[in-house]
């Protein structure tokens, strides 16, 4: 099968600073300052998706740590625990062979040997990373080479496992434990995982030398495993960049990029795509019915996240366009969409990083394979593209102007800074007559950032984001609201559910109070 070749525009991506862009801004051109920007920006992301296996394994150290410390009947008790956490172990491998195809596959817009001196000592908070998601290490020698991938993710095609297949050839003797006391026998969950199909002492070491586990592990005779690494290496990083530390904030974007795979690729996220994008699409089809192969309706979908939304629509007959300014989204639906050679290609374990309202531990452990359907077969229209940017930078250009017959917002109106500036600029891309079809809540995603740069943060009720939409001349044409959840874990004994709020409006230019632009 071919890829899909989902084109993926890219425009500039970092914010320069909190204040609002110039106004005479006509055609925005990367400074050097920006650039670096951009690049450190980026950095920090790929540090974060390659760190995913260490941060994961840190947290399975402290469940080992604490059931360590549980008086020897209560041990015996819960013996099965030190398997499940060789699961775990083995899960978060699993997911870490996917990370790393994502980021081999990845190519970076920039020379990302560029501006690497002063990244060791960056501040994350100077780090802008465009990200900021709902879901609610590196060695001390100066190479790439030891970009800090543990060494138990290399190989997909040696994983033959399940996890239980796993547990149950590395499960502990009961007998020599008890024996032990139990005290000993969490000692084995120690140890990497990295030893399936690998070669002896090419694990990331479990005594923390990762130095050692490093090196061993580029003396691994797995010639392609190794190169798989090598190219992310190679490609990402440069002697010191990998030296950043990966904040506990980034830790948490990598998974919840985890569990966007589900909500838009994997079965699971069915009953979410269901209660979300079907209205939407459903919309689309009663507003739009004769879409031409001649000339297909036009649809921009700005925070695209994944872009399954944005491929659904170029599939029922648009010349759809996601729009996306997180590297963390954006690696990972470039992926998807153009280097996935059949639907079900892809295994990861999403709910494995919480221990927290699971009905059972098989639960919490089992797999979601995705994509559901393979991209390259959607029958998308010709013009699907995801454009990579800051949808207020790169909409507000002149050129976008009338320039779509629909735009489609979902779980987005609430990431701005200044709701007003987003139904402004929504107004002005859309064509007179062009629809908006909205759904989301109002949960503002800056509406708790008390930091340093103050962030501005434009809070409106429901009430008022449809005032400021009628002033920009939107008349209201279909109002509901729709009960979802976002990212839910289906299993769990406790979901998020919103209100949201689903809209159709229409844009009448005539209407509009809003002063024209000179
Ligand atoms: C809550 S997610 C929703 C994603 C997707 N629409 C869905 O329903 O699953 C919001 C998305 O908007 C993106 N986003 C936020 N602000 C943006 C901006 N100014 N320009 C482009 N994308 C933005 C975020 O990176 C994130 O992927």
């Amino acid at each position: 099968m071919t890829a899909a070749a989902v084109r993926f525009e890219s425009h500039r991506l970092t914010h320069p600073s909190t204040s609002p862009p110039p106004e005479s801004m006509v055609e925005r051109r990367y400074t050097e300052e920006e650039e670096a920007l951009e690049i450190k920006s980026l950095r920090r992301i790929i540090a974060a998706y390659a760190n995913y296996q260490d941060a994961a394994e840190r947290d399975v150290e402290r469940y080992e740590r604490s059931f360590k410390m549980l008086p020897t009947a209560h041990k015996k008790l819960l013996f099965h625990l030190g398997l499940k956490y060789q699961s775990l172990r083995w899960c978060i491998s699993m997911n870490a062979s996917f990370i790393m195809k994502m980021l081999e596959a990845f190519e970076p817009p920039f020379d990302m040997s560029q501006y690497v001196d002063d990244d060791v000592h960056a501040h994350p908070s100077i780090l802008h990373d465009h990200s900021h998601m709902d879901c609610t290490h590196s060695s001390e020698r100066g190479d790439c080479s030891i970009i800090a991938i543990s060494r138990s993710n290399l190989s997909l095609d040696e994983q033959h496992d399940s996890p239980k297949e796993y547990t149950k050839r590395h499960e502990p003797s009961r007998e020599t434990d008890n024996n032990k006391g139990g005290e000993d026998h969490m000692a084995g969950c120690s140890q990497p995982v990295g030893n399936m199909g690998m070669s002896q002492g090419a694990g990331i070491a479990c005594n923390g030398d990762k130095n050692t586990g490093a090196a061993a592990y580029f003396q691994d005779k797995d010639v392609s495993a190794s190169s798989a690494i090598e190219n992310v290496a190679l490609r990402h990083c440069t002697a010191s960049s990998l030296k950043l530390n990966v904040p506990p904030i980034d830790v948490d974007k990598v998974r919840c990029i985890v569990r966007n795979i589900v909500r838009d690729w994997g079965d699971e996220g069915q009953k979410e795509r269901d209660e979300c994008y079907k209205p939407i699409l459903e919309e689309l089809n009663r507003l739009f019915p004769n879409r031409s192969d001649q000339r297909p309706p036009s649809c921009l979908v700005p925070g695209a996240g994944l872009g399954r939304l944005a491929l659904d629509i170029s599939s029922l007959g648009f010349v759809s366009q996601g729009n996306e300014f997180s590297y963390y989204m954006l690696i990972c639906s470039n992926f998807i969409l153009n280097h996935t050679q059949e639907a079900n290609e892809w295994s990861i374990y999403p709910w494995i990083h919480s221990n927290c309202n699971s009905l059972s531990d098989n639960d919490q452990l089992r797999p979601v394979s995705f994509p559901d359907i393979h991209p390259s077969s959607a029958g998308i229209t010709e013009g699907f593209s995801m454009c990579a940017g800051d949808f207020v930078e790169v909409y507000s250009e002149e050129s976008q102007e009338s320039a779509w017959d629909a735009v489609v917002t979902c779980f987005f109106l609430d990431t701005a800074h200044n709701i007003v500036e987003y139904i402004e600029i929504i107004s002005k891309v859309l064509k007179d007559g062009g629809v908006w079809i909205n759904l989301g809540p109002l949960l503002y995603h800056f509406a708790d950032s008390y930091g340093p740069d103050d962030d501005m943060s434009i809070e409106l009720s429901l009430e008022d984001v449809k005032k400021v939409a009628y002033h920009y001349g939107f008349t209201m044409e279909v109002e509901k609201m729709i009960e979802t959840t976002y990212t839910a874990n289906m299993k769990a004994m406790m979901q998020n559910r919103y209100r949201a709020a689903f809209w159709t409006m229409r844009k009448d230019a005539s209407r509009s109070k809003a002063c024209k632009p000179r």
